[in-house]
């Protein structure tokens, strides 16, 4: 990349061999964006066009009405790229984590017959159209097959993250009502083999799940239930290696993807058929300037939308290939991830700032082998890098070479809105940068006039928003509306992030305005820990927040008021029982201390903001307002001697 006043762009041999190269296409969306939209969905094979691109009826809206397609045709028999020029192609490349197993490759025509073959058998245990199936599946191909074959019968896929607990799985079943789940006996993980089985047989207790499908992955043992449980490759065994693609309207339901809300229930967002395919489609081909030769690992879980977008969709719709890795990226040697994308040619990576500081922390010295030279576009995603680790991003793993698009986007937004384009930029360290042609983003103050420069603010999306926006939370109007659409009224998409812009007009995020922390990279909220802690018998209240860590970004920290007979530390570990079973492992807390009182206003609200500040340093302010100035010294103190003792 070049370098010019403290700004990145890319050189002339990337730009001469990237899709776009001239920053023409802002203004072409700009003019506009509605029929920007309708060119680029004209691209993709639909059944029938749509009637109206875009209708607004605030604050719902639509993309696309009218037209009929199938995500999955796109993929495989009418993909852009011409089925017979992919058919042969790895479009899945499987890495297992234990070192000494083999590597998966699935062709285009291999992975096309086994979704058909899924989907049939789906058919036949009784899946319509329309219908809710869980996925609970760790990063192995058959994950990929379970959402396509869903999406090849019209059903509504509902993956769930497969270290969440079985209580998590629980409240994800039950709120979109899903009749049917697919799992796996178990997968490796750190090299341990995780008994998934028994996490799915608990988490489908008070569920209307009656029948679930499991793949054999570490053929460890598991309960079985002959009535219930079906295995994998017995049922698509027999199986027609074709099925007729559903014919799908635009806004039909794609998939459902539940985010954590504020009181441990779930966000369930509803994504549709025709507007997040576009979206997913272009998003990739432009920003990660897909080519017809590229291998992307996207390391995210496919329990999490950046999984669902660029380690499935959105690779598949371009015809290239995508890596899935099943461990843990410093398994069982630091560098794992670096002889990965070696050994695999990797030309595109993408993974989350937690990684990067990872990475970094494991040394430089340890890539110094490695020469990636395969590798031509680097992504950042999730959370906001600070310029170090961009730096060392940019200088260990793109070798100075690769541009970085720093993406921002959301569960909700189903696609990345913001990031410059790889071959136009400009890159500016910890700036995620420009947004996507034809999205209308702004910053705002309180009073919802537009920020100057270096002035911060609320991020918003303005109409006609994006195709891939997410339509509702699953049959939750009413919190939809609240949350996403009342701040500046039902026609301002209010992201929950504050941000501000440069000069040149370059997004820098500066993170969450809500109660949702990123603990390395996943989003949750201090309101669903606080809930899983309060369900201790003997404590009466909590207050979660999040602190600064050097490698996760964020880490929770409890105090909650416990008046219970027993000793610290075994209350400690109950409560961090609590937050393992009600979520999982990721939301673990840094710690715990037990407190008699919480900071509070006179009417009762709990000063979050004073507990911060005292991890943070910042000067705590007037605490008169407090009614009860006298317990933050008394915290203080006990923060100050668990510092000591560590
Ligand atoms: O705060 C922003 C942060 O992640 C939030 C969305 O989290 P989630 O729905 O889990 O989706 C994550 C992956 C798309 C945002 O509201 N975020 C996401 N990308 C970035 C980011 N913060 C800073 N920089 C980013 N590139």
């Amino acid at each position: 990349m070049i370098k010019k006043d403290g700004l990145y762009y890319p050189t002339e041999e990337f730009k001469k061999k990237a899709w776009v190269s001239s920053p023409e296409i802002y203004k072409e969306a700009k003019k506009n964006p509605i029929k920007f939209w309708e060119k680029l969905a004209e691209e993709l094979f639909w059944f029938k066009k749509w009637k109206k691109a875009f209708q607004h009826a605030p604050p719902f809206f639509e993309w696309f009405s009218g037209g009929q397609i199938n995500i999955t045709s796109n993929i495989f028999e009418k993909n852009k790229l011409g089925w017979e020029k992919i058919k042969e192609k790895p479009a899945i490349i499987w890495v297992p984590e234990p070192v000494e197993e083999q590597e998966r490759i699935l062709s285009y025509e291999n992975l096309f017959k086994q979704v058909c073959q899924l989907a049939n058998a789906l058919k036949k245990l009784g899946v319509k159209r329309g219908d809710r199936v869980g996925i609970y599946l760790p990063m192995i191909p058959e994950t990929i097959i379970s959402m396509l074959a869903c999406a090849r019968i019209g059903a509504v896929h509902v993956v769930v993250f497969s270290a969440f607990s079985p209580q998590a799985l629980r409240i994800r079943l039950q709120i979109t009502e899903a009749k049917i789940l697919i799992t796996a006996d178990g997968y490796y993980r750190r090299g341990k083999i995780i008994n998934l089985k028994s996490n799915a047989d608990e988490g489908i207790k008070e569920t209307n799940v009656e029948k679930v499908i499991v793949v054999k992955r570490a053929g460890n043992e598991v309960n079985w239930d002959f009535e219930k449980n079906y295995w994998w490759h017995e049922i698509v065994e027999n199986e027609a290696e074709f099925i007729e693609p559903e014919i799908m309207e635009a806004e039909d339901l794609l998939f459902i993807l539940a985010t954590s809300g504020s009181t441990g229930i779930p966000k369930a967002c509803v994504h549709v058929c025709g507007g997040y395919t576009i979206q997913a489609y272009w998003t990739g081909r432009l920003i990660f300037d897909f080519h017809p030769e590229d291998i992307l690992w996207c390391t995210s879980d496919f329990g999490w939308i950046t999984g669902h977008t660029y380690a499935c969709y959105s690779p598949l719709l371009n015809g290239i290939t995508t890596l899935i890795y099943e461990g843990a990226p410093d398994w069982p040697i630091p560098e794992r991830w670096a002889q990965i994308l070696e050994k695999n040619k990797v030309t595109i990576f993408y993974t989350a700032p937690t990684a990067i500081r990872m990475f970094e922390k494991y040394g430089a010295e340890l890539l110094e082998i490695y020469k990636f030279e395969n590798l031509r576009l680097l992504g950042s995603v999730g959370e906001p890098i600070d310029e170090s680790a961009w730096l060392w991003y940019f200088k260990n793993v793109g070798k100075e070479r690769c541009p970085i698009v720093d993406t921002w986007w959301q569960t909700e937004t189903g696609g990345i809105l913001i990031t410059s384009l790889p071959g136009i930029g400009p890159f500016k360290p910890a700036f995620v940068g420009l947004p996507f042609p034809g999205v209308r983003a702004e910053i705002l103050d309180e009073k919802g006039r537009i920020c100057p420069p270096e002035k911060e603010g609320n991020l918003v999306i303005l109409p006609p928003f994006a195709p891939g926006l997410f339509r509702g939370i699953y049959k939750d109007p009413e919190k939809y509306l609240k949350t996403y659409w009342s701040q500046y009224g039902k026609k301002v998409y209010f992201t929950s992030d504050a941000a501000y812009r440069d000069k040149n007009g370059l997004i820098r995020i500066i993170g969450r305005v809500d109660d949702a922390i990123k603990v390395a990279g996943h989003r949750i909220t201090t309101g669903e820990l606080e809930a899983a802690v309060n369900s201790h018998p003997e404590i009466t209240e909590s207050a979660v927040i999040g602190i600064p860590d050097e490698i996760k970004g964020e880490v929770p920290v409890v105090f909650a008021v416990y008046h219970g007979q027993k000793s610290a530390e075994e209350v400690k570990k109950e409560v961090v029982d609590k937050i393992n079973q009600t979520i999982g492992p990721i939301a673990l807390p840094k710690e715990v201390y037990l407190v008699e009182d919480l900071p509070k206003t006179r009417s009762g609200k709990i000063m979050r903001r004073v507990l911060r500040k005292l991890f943070t340093r910042e000067d705590l302010g007037d605490l008169s307002t407090l009614a009860n100035p006298e317990c933050v010294e008394k915290i203080k103190e006990k923060i100050q001697k668990g510092l000591r003792k560590s």
